[in-house]
């Protein structure tokens, strides 16, 4: 099989380089995008008049017999021949003799891998896109069904103030609709089309840009053809959009953690996303959470590999970006398998109530609200403050939680207590009283799934 490049050599390649040069293990996905990138180049070539018509038809239904090939699994692939498109080009010279050779006119490998790796992000951008959106429409679903909860509310991860469990589940869903948000924005420049910037310089050949990007629908060309085939910026969006929506599903898997034990005993893992252990047999473990926050570290660690691999590169291709395909590939396969897993854990997990009882008698949840009792008696919030930390500090003295308070008791604290603040107490009077846009109010509540629910139905 002869080389693609050996006009100018003398010597064979040596094996060991051979290997260390090879992409073509990871990079064969990229198959179907090569294929049809260059069937969009041929038409092109022959349109303008680069190659006749009849050696268009040829080089085409080559291809065409190669993705056959590949679909079938009956390509064989050589690392000899390095990557993608010189195992392409040359087995179309196997088919179709050496007409084939006109294929790469006006063209070189570094703009056709740029068009390759950019048809394949904006296919799986779209896929994590379903992914995140079959994720929203579960955590929309669960807040619905569980509108009834409440729970304790945690800031530096001690008991703060009630809310309600569709308020926290609520809360995560606005954090993926603005990974969702990035990622569309991200889109937009990974859909600009770079082949035609040939090596670096352009072309000398009356090649049509547009046409090709009209083929393979692109919106945009892109403009500088030294920038073209050394911008790698969308990979670094990618990585970076990659890394917060992982960032936030590790954010949610602690918790799932946290509540799954029996401290805080708050969710059930269904046993088909949970696993057991080898030795300790009374053992249900929160296996995908803990995974999924493991994995987060791959893709931040993908994104440090992208910039890191960029940030000395002169202008214009450099072999050093081969080694973006890895990080690339690993961060969306990564995040795609954690978004599915999240979700099924997420859906069939079983939500505990936490007792009203355990939430009033726990924690003094509704401290905050004696205070704000007491502003409402015209006392600056913070005396009102001071107030009721020293009824906290009564409770904690004798024994008490804030509902066993007695009315006598609170006068002694402070004459400002009328008979009214009993109603102030109650766990469902404090939730009720959360009105505030984007508090946790159960009408609020109610009123923002009506406006997420038309969200997600949007296109
Ligand atoms: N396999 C190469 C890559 O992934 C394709 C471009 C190679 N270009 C070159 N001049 N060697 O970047």
């Amino acid at each position: 099989m002869k080389k693609l490049w050996g006009g100018r050599f003398q010597q064979s390649t040596d094996s060991l380089m051979e290997r260390f040069s090879a992409s073509i293990s990871y990079d064969r996905i990229l198959y179907a995008y090569d294929i049809e990138g260059s069937i969009a180049h041929c038409k092109m070539l022959a349109k303008c008049k680069i190659i006749k018509p009849a050696e268009a038809k040829k080089i085409i239904g080559g291809l065409g017999r190669i993705a056959k090939e590949f679909d079938e699994g009956r390509f064989e692939v050589h690392e000899r021949l390095e990557d993608i498109h010189m195992n392409i080009e040359s087995r179309l010279a196997e088919l179709i003799g050496p007409v084939a050779g006109k294929l790469h006119t006006a063209r070189s490998r570094n703009d056709q891998i740029c068009l390759d790796i950019r048809m394949y992000l904006r296919d799986e951008v779209d896929e994590i896109l379903l992914e995140i959106h079959r994720l929203a429409k579960t955590l929309l679903n669960l807040a619905k069904k569980n509108i009834d909860h409440i729970i304790p509310g945690y800031t530096h991860l001690q008991r703060a103030q009630p809310v309600l469990l569709s308020h926290h589940l609520l809360a995560h869903l606005e954090m993926f609709l603005r990974d969702r948000d990035r990622l569309k924005d991200c889109l937009k420049r990974i859909n600009v089309m770079p082949l035609g910037s040939a090596a670096l310089a352009g072309t000398n050949f009356p090649i049509d840009r547009h046409y090709v990007a009209k083929l393979l629908k692109f919106p945009a060309v892109s403009h500088n053809s030294m920038d073209s085939v050394s911008d790698r910026d969308f990979l670094i969006e990618f990585g970076s959009a990659a890394s917060i929506i992982m960032m936030h599903l590790s954010r949610f898997c602690e918790e799932v953690i946290l509540w799954s034990s029996s401290e805080f005993n708050m969710i059930e893992l269904s046993d088909a996303f949970s696993t057991g252990s080898s030795i300790m047999p009374q053992k249900k473990n929160p296996d995908p959470a803990e995974l999924i926050r493991g994995k987060t570290g791959r893709v931040y660690g993908n994104l440090v590999a992208l910039l890191t691999l960029m940030k000395s590169l002169p202008l214009a291709y450099n072999r050093d970006l081969q080694e973006d395909k890895e990080p690339l590939f690993d961060s969306v396969n990564t995040v795609k398998m954690c978004l599915a897993v999240f979700d099924g854990m997420i859906k069939s997990a079983k939500f505990k109530k936490v007792s009203l009882e355990k939430l009033q008698t726990e924690g003094f949840l509704t401290a905050t609200d004696i205070a704000d009792y007491l502003v409402l008696k015209d006392l600056p919030f913070r005396e009102a403050h001071e107030i009721t930390g020293k009824t906290v500090a009564y409770c904690v003295q004798s024994k008490k939680n804030l509902a066993e308070v007695s009315l006598a008791e609170f006068k002694k604290i402070s004459p400002r207590f009328k008979e009214d603040v009993m109603d102030h107490i109650s766990i469902e009077s404090s939730m009720d009283r959360k009105i505030s846009h984007g508090g946790t109010a159960r009408k609020n509540v109610v009123a923002q799934i009506e406006r997420l629910k038309k969200e997600l139905q949007k296109k």
